[in-house]
């Protein structure tokens, strides 16, 4: 079978140096690559570096080969195009409905899902020009990928990075194996906020007291709800895993932290997942030097810590969607099913993923089995891999919004779905 085909659009940027390693990354995901530049990318990098690294001949120019109608024929068999960089100058004829150049054409014949990755100068993000653009793109259905925080093209550093290739590349293949598993963009218009990871509380500078969690589950979430058109914001406790591109991030690592951070943007969102794996105890007061090898014994006083779930829950905006795990070890689904529906009258959730931790399964492993629990129904995921069980959990989720009219705010051109 041949592999599917994504077109790597380049704009004229100083990020255009890292398009040729994202064909490299696309590549690792199994997909077959067609560069198409704008005139400016190649003051950046030359054809040969592309056409090299993708097999391909690079298309730059509307006026070569017209007898084959490149910018048709292309955007007609491709399975999706990302466009990284995108600088704000094609954000603003993209989003006014320009075909100017070969790339611009290409994207207005396209019905593909279509993924933008800006990266510019922090002014230029920030601008309230680009922001309507970015606001329109995004209405109309295009994935527009937020840009990471780092050092920029000067001395200058901020908001304005191309994301980390391997994480677009990432998403480009989540976008593809929806669209050819024939689904849609069922999250668009919605801000999901997510919780992952697992908090550590402080003894003294030196120690802590944490738990396994990786964060490999909340990031699966993220990415998942990404792909489906959502904007997604991470409020993440020691991950050992990257954040997809284009969600946005924010570090929260004790309890403490992450209560603050959920609590901040709880009000705006309209699904809420607590995945986080937070500590029930902290050390109201950590030792401000490390604790010497003294006694036989040891003992350390704890305090409660507040329970985020039940927080959100009380302050929660009517059609918000409130969703929390129930991380047991028991093997037994009725036990996990008990446990589960406790937690959801307690903690007062309109969802609760009951989560069996095993060796092999749960905390910290690739892979997950759960049991989705609600007031009405318990609907078992069989075990299989986090980004798999995300979709499973993200298609369980949209019926239940659909359920209580909460579904899609604004609906997009099926076309770009
Ligand atoms: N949770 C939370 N704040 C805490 C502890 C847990 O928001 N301080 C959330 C978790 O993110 C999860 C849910 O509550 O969504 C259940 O967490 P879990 O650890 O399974 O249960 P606990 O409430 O901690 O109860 P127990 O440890 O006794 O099972």
């Amino acid at each position: 079978m041949s592999r599917p085909l994504v077109v790597l659009g380049v704009t004229g940027g100083i990020a255009a140096y890292k398009s040729a390693d994202l064909i490299r990354r696309l590549k690792e995901q199994d997909l077959d690559v067609q560069v198409i530049t704008t005139k400016s990318a190649l003051k950046f990098v030359g054809e040969t570096t592309f056409a090299a690294l993708s097999g391909h001949p690079v298309i730059s120019d509307i006026w070569n080969n017209a007898h084959e109608v490149e910018h048709v024929n292309v955007a007609k068999k491709t399975d999706a195009i990302v466009v990284a960089p995108a600088t704000a100058d094609f954000l603003a004829h993209l989003a006014y409905g320009f075909a100017n150049d070969v790339l611009l054409a290409t994207l207005l014949v396209a019905k593909c899902p279509i993924i933008l990755a800006p990266a510019m100068h922090t002014e230029m993000w920030e601008n309230s020009a680009t922001k309507e653009n970015v606001a329109t793109l995004r209405k109309r259905g295009f994935l527009v990928l937020d840009p990471a925080v780092g050092k920029l093209t000067g001395e200058d550093s901020g908001v304005g990075r191309l994301p980390d290739t391997t994480e677009i590349a990432q998403v480009v293949k989540q976008v593809i194996n929806r669209k050819n598993a024939n689904l849609g963009k069922d999250l668009v218009g919605l801000n999901v906020l997510i919780s992952a990871g697992g908090t550590r509380e402080a003894i003294d500078p030196i120690r802590f007291i944490g738990n396994r969690a990786s964060g490999k589950q909340g990031v699966a979430l993220a990415l998942s709800a990404l792909s489906r058109g959502a904007k997604v914001t991470l409020v993440g406790a020691n991950l050992s895993v990257n954040v997809p591109a284009g969600v946005e991030f924010i570090s929260a690592n004790t309890a403490k932290e992450m209560q603050e951070q959920m609590q901040l943007r709880a009000g705006s969102a309209d699904v809420v997942i607590m995945n986080a794996a937070v500590a029930d105890y902290f050390i109201a007061n950590p030792d401000s030097n490390k604790i010497k090898k003294k006694d036989d014994k040891l003992t350390i006083e704890l305090d409660k810590t507040t329970d985020i779930l039940s927080v959100l829950a009380e302050s929660k905006p009517i059609k918000q969607y409130l969703v929390g795990f129930a991380a047991e070890t028991t093997t037994d689904d009725d036990n996990l099913i008990t446990s589960a529906k406790s937690k959801l009258g307690s903690k007062k959730a309109d969802l609760i993923v009951g989560n069996k931790v095993s060796n092999s399964v749960g905390i910290s492993s690739d892979e997950n089995e759960v049991i989705m629990v609600t007031a009405n129904e318990a609907v078992l995921l069989p075990k299989a891999d986090k980004l798999l069980l995300a979709d499973a959990m993200w298609d369980f989720i949209v019926k239940q919004l659909a359920k209580v009219g909460r579904e899609e705010k604004s609906p997009v051109e099926p076309d770009l779905a």
